[in-house]
């Protein structure tokens, strides 16, 4: 038999990557990963890339590119630089670069529950054990910790059209948490990669700009933005971090795909850029709209849920006692698919919650989709009523 690390010896399949497969048959109706719309892909009109692309490069990221990127952060209040930007290959590298930095078996993290369970699983991969973050009182009892329970190691969060659950912090609730992380010496790591898919105001200051000292890793994504194909993310960390990560990145992959960056780059300078955006929040808003009145048409008195100000997903509640597991069998059956919000607990358990993705069924197949879903939900209610 294979002699395995520790580590491997309890790996389990991503549940996401293991219905993006089912999502692939013919006809199927995905509500269940985050794919963003093909409409919304930037175009590919592009000249032919510089040959010398074709070398390798530096791990940090291409020059022009990541001084691109540090005039954005810059001007979300983050404390950066060029030299503190590293592109990413997908914002998802960043999380397993960080967890690679800081967590050991046993090591406490910080977490919002539900988050995003690809994150969830790094961590768990690297044996991390969790703490839920009260997102109202954030860093309550860290001052008191005993000794033997020290305050988290690090705190990840998603303030802004979280996934799974479509929130946004309110400028309390991101100065509460700063403030916590900064106090009791927690790395604050912030995930962020939807703050451009906004569809209503809200707060959207970026957390760690509200950071005076302390250590902190901020990414963002390309992929819900220009497209997700590409595997283009990007971070910038505070001094002490910053070296770290790529040391950790040159490791891992040496560096990232140069002719991605360099595509990307060219959707960045394009003066058309902000034109674009405003139409893809545009389209997403629209389609948001058709999701929730198609969501009170079929779902309107067996779930509850609120609108999402941003994002790609609704996180819907249905009743106590409802077995997700057993209604996703049966949705599966008739051709639909969505994804269970137990995936996205840090605690575990059986949770009455689903998770849907808005941005990728066309509004007659989301239409279709959630009436199987509501019809499913009915049949288990009066099956149930039976016995
Ligand atoms: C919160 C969050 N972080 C990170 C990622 C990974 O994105 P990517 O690797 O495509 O940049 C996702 C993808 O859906 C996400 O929802």
């Amino acid at each position: 038999m294979a002699r395995l690390s520790m580590r491997s010896s309890d790996i389990k399949p991503s549940p996401v990557r293991e219905m993006l497969n089912v999502s692939q048959r013919p006809g199927m109706i995905s509500f269940a990963g985050g794919l963003p719309s093909p409409e919304t892909f930037a175009g590919l009109d592009l000249p032919p890339p510089p040959r010398d692309l074709l070398q390798y490069g530096p791990t940090e990221g291409e020059p022009a590119l990541r001084a691109r990127i540090a005039e954005d952060l810059a001007a979300l209040g983050l404390d950066t630089a060029p030299d503190r930007v590293m592109v990413l290959s997908g914002s998802q590298q960043g999380i397993d670069l960080a967890a690679k930095l800081v967590v050991d078996a046993g090591t406490t993290l910080a977490v919002e529950s539900p988050a995003y369970l690809a994150a969830l699983q790094v961590f768990r991969f690297y044996g991390a054990r969790f703490e839920i973050i009260d997102r109202g009182a954030p860093g309550a009892g860290w001052a008191d910790a005993p000794p033997s329970m020290a305050p988290p190691s690090m705190a990840y969060v998603i303030p802004t059209f979280q996934n799974p659950s479509g929130h946004c912090w309110t400028a309390d609730e991101r100065a509460a948490m700063a403030a916590a992380c900064q106090a009791h010496e927690v790395i604050l790591f912030e995930d962020d990669p939807y703050r451009d898919l906004v569809y209503e105001p809200c707060e959207r200051r970026p957390v760690c700009a509200g950071l005076t000292s302390g250590s902190w890793i901020y990414q963002g994504s390309f992929s819900k933005t220009v497209a997700p194909g590409l595997r283009l993310g990007y971070l910038t960390a505070s001094p002490d971090l910053f070296p770290l990560l790529v040391q950790l990145k040159q490791a891992a992959d040496l560096h990232t795909n140069r002719l991605s960056q360099w595509m990307v780059l060219q959707y960045l300078n394009d003066p058309g850029r902000a034109a674009r955006m405003d139409q893809v929040a545009a389209l997403y808003r629209t389609k948001r709209d058709a999701f929730a009145d198609a969501l009170t048409r079929h779902l309107g008195n067996k779930a509850s849920w609120a609108l999402p100000p941003g994002g790609l997903f609704f996180w819907l509640t249905l009743a106590d006692g409802v077995d997700v597991e057993a209604l996703l069998k049966r949705c599966v059956e008739r051709g639909v698919l969505f994804t269970p919000g137990s995936h996205f607990l840090a605690e575990g358990g059986a949770s009455p919650t689903i998770r849907l993705n808005f941005s990728l069924a066309e509004p007659e197949a989301a239409e279709r989709g959630l009436a199987v879903i509501g019809e499913a939900l009915g049949e288990m209610a009066r099956a149930d009523e039976r016995t």
